[in-house]
């Protein structure tokens, strides 16, 4: 991400404008300017209560700002709610328990493909990015490495698995954008190693938004990274870059000196 201000529409995703958010008075999110460039794995960490969710909140729509602007490409979207931006391509990971326990992997994931067919979910997209029904479900389970657990109910996973199966409902209505906050959290290592491909493997042709603490895999995967420091960003930068930051390595990755 860059602070830059020329951008133009196709260059990025995201653009805020003096970004704040509060909750009765307590201000979560200050003030945030920030471009976030098409494509590419874009992350945010910081510390505990920096306001990354927050933010993704503001960005998706699930929480007005307080003050401020957001663009979307070149559209306005600060008054949008979450659905209208959704149907833009808009897309965040939902809780495990938006998933349906008793419906099959399979089930689950063919729900989330045929709500965009029947365009509940994102008219705005292009026809050609949907498909048949069938094919697109079934390329989803793949991409999401579920194929071989397809017939299993989802209440049976493995924790790690019911993650992948929530990445495979985002990504159901194949959207442009993915804002993904914390998929590892409780994952093992085997867990988080696959998951780490699949956000590799999906992330072509898409910009992904990302929060994650685990700094290896960060600094692994990340095209940049943005700092987040009690509601503000404290730095932008490549994974070297950030590494490197003096600020940062006091403020947050010490660990890393
Ligand atoms: N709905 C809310 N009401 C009141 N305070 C809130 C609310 N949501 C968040 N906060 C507060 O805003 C601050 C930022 O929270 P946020 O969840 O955005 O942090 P975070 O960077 O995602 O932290 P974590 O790494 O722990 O997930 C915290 O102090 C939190 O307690
Ligand atoms: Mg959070």
């Amino acid at each position: 991400m860059t602070s830059g201000e020329q951008s133009s529409a196709n260059d990025y995703v995201f653009r805020t404008e003096g970004l704040t958010r509060r909750f009765s008075g307590f201000t979560a999110v200050n003030s945030v300017t920030l471009t976030i460039p098409t494509g590419g794995v874009r992350t945010i960490i910081g510390p505990n209560g920096a306001g990354k969710t927050t933010f993704f909140n503001l960005l998706s729509g699930l929480l007005p700002p307080s003050e401020g602007r957001i663009w979307f490409k070149d559209r306005e979207i600060t008054s949008l709610l979450a659905y209208q931006r959704a149907r833009l391509g808009i897309a965040r990971s939902f809780q495990i328990t938006n998933i349906f326990g008793h419906l099959t992997v399979y089930e689950n994931v063919r729900l989330a493909v045929q709500a965009v067919h029947d365009g509940k979910a994102n008219f705005f997209l292009p026809a050609r990015r949907m498909g048949d029904l069938a094919t697109q479900t079934e390329r989803v389970l793949n991409d999401v490495g579920l194929s071989d657990a397809a017939g299993a109910r989802a209440e049976n996973l493995s924790h790690g698995d019911q993650r992948r199966l929530e990445i495979g409902l985002v990504i159901a209505s194949d959207p442009p954008v993915l804002l993904l906050d914390e998929p590892l959290a409780g994952m093992s290592p085997t867990e988080t190693h696959e998951t780490v491909d699949l956000i590799q493997r999906i992330s072509p042709g898409r910009t992904i938004l990302l929060v994650e603490h685990d700094i290896d895999v960060v600094m692994a995967i990340s095209t940049t990274i943005t700092v987040f420091q009690t509601g503000a960003v404290l730095a932008i930068g490549t994974p070297q870059e950030i590494r490197a930051n003096e600020a940062v390595q006091r403020a947050y990755l010490g660990e890393l000196v």
